[in-house]
């Protein structure tokens, strides 16, 4: 089966993304003939007026890839803007997905709704998910890892598949998500993980950060002295337990909830052990950080792999449209 699936370039990544998508596509990688890639023009469709950090976010995310363990051995892992058969097959889409389509997706009605210090209103923004579909149908991926949040996106790549079908001849598969189910992880503030919050543990960050953003989570707010039971349930750091500590979660519910631990003790556990647990990646980070030539190597070969394979779809599309 073939798996596509992209990373928006619009920051550096965090420990959410890592548990989120990451850790999720390097077990994808041994099972499925994945595509990974850097969508940099997405990262065009809001941020398009602060291009400054773009070609950072970039390489920071392609090393953050490789030192979560994707293995350009096992997948083909690039960038989005290196392979023009994404536009072009863009292109050509936009030439029939009827704008009704596009004004009814929930993601752009919330985002114009929220975003109120730039012009959204724009044709790239609109067809953000067009471009989502030429991802994924120029590889004639038949599975996307994603977020519950990208739902809409991908019902919109089926419909896009189905009508471009249906009117020039059967070329694309129509894609399924496949669900991930690994739990969100908060931000040290208990609010969603997310670069304008500032309340991200990045991957990119000194390994120290670790045990300094634990330190400073918030913890369950009722729970003033030190001899007051705690509610987990309430509390960030009992969440970073359940994520990167599960076997020993039930354990600290229970010293918490009798009041056998204080909140310092238990974050300080929580960052020793999610420093263990990220050791590996920080390590190797670092070599790759070390190691521009090395990076530039995986990227431009993953490119010429994509674009072998985009460009014997493209023909395939360009033949259907009688182009
Ligand atoms: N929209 C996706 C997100 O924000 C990123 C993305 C772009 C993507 N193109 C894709 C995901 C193709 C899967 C397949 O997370
Ligand atoms: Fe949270 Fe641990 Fe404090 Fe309980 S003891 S409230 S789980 S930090």
């Amino acid at each position: 089966m073939r798996i596509v699936s992209g990373m928006r370039a619009s920051g550096l990544l965090h420990l959410g993304n890592y548990i989120g998508a990451l850790s999720n596509w390097v077990n994808l990688q041994h099972e499925y003939d994945c595509y990974f890639f850097v969508a940099d023009w997405h990262g065009l469709t809001t941020d398009y007026d602060d291009t400054a950090g773009l070609r950072l976010y970039v390489r920071e995310m392609a090393i953050d890839w490789l030192a979560a363990g994707l293995d350009p051995q096992k997948c083909v892992m690039f960038v989005q803007s290196d392979v023009k058969e994404h536009a072009e097959l863009h292109l050509l889409f936009s030439m029939f997905v009827p704008l009704a389509w596009l004004e009814r997706v929930p993601t752009y009605k919330e985002r114009l709704r929220e975003q109120s210090t730039r012009e959204l209103s724009t044709y790239g923004f609109l067809g953000y998910p067009v471009l989502q579909a030429a991802d994924i149908l120029i590889y004639k991926g038949e599975a996307v890892p994603v977020g519950e949040d990208q739902l809409p996106h991908l019902e919109l790549t089926r419909e896009i598949a189905r009508r471009f079908n249906f009117m020039y001849g059967d070329t694309f598969p129509e894609p399924q998500a496949l669900l991930t189910k690994f739990p969100v992880l908060p931000g040290i503030d208990g609010r969603k993980m997310s670069k304008s919050y500032d309340n991200s543990i990045l991957l990119s960050a000194p390994p120290e950060e670790v045990t300094r953003r634990v330190a400073a989570m918030v913890t369950d707010p009722a729970r003033i002295r030190r001899t007051d039971p705690g509610h987990p349930d309430v509390c960030t750091a009992f969440t970073f337990h359940q994520v990167f500590n599960p076997g020993e979660a039930e354990r600290v519910r229970e010293s918490c909830v009798a009041a056998g631990i204080g909140c310092v003790e238990c974050k300080r556990n929580l960052g020793s052990i999610v420093s263990a647990v990220m050791a590996p990646h920080y390590e190797r980070r670092a070599m790759y950080s070390g190691n521009p030539s090395l990076v530039s190597d995986v990227i431009h070969e993953g490119a010429r792999k994509a674009r072998a394979e985009a460009q014997r779809v493209m023909a395939q599309a360009r033949d259907a449209m009688k182009i």
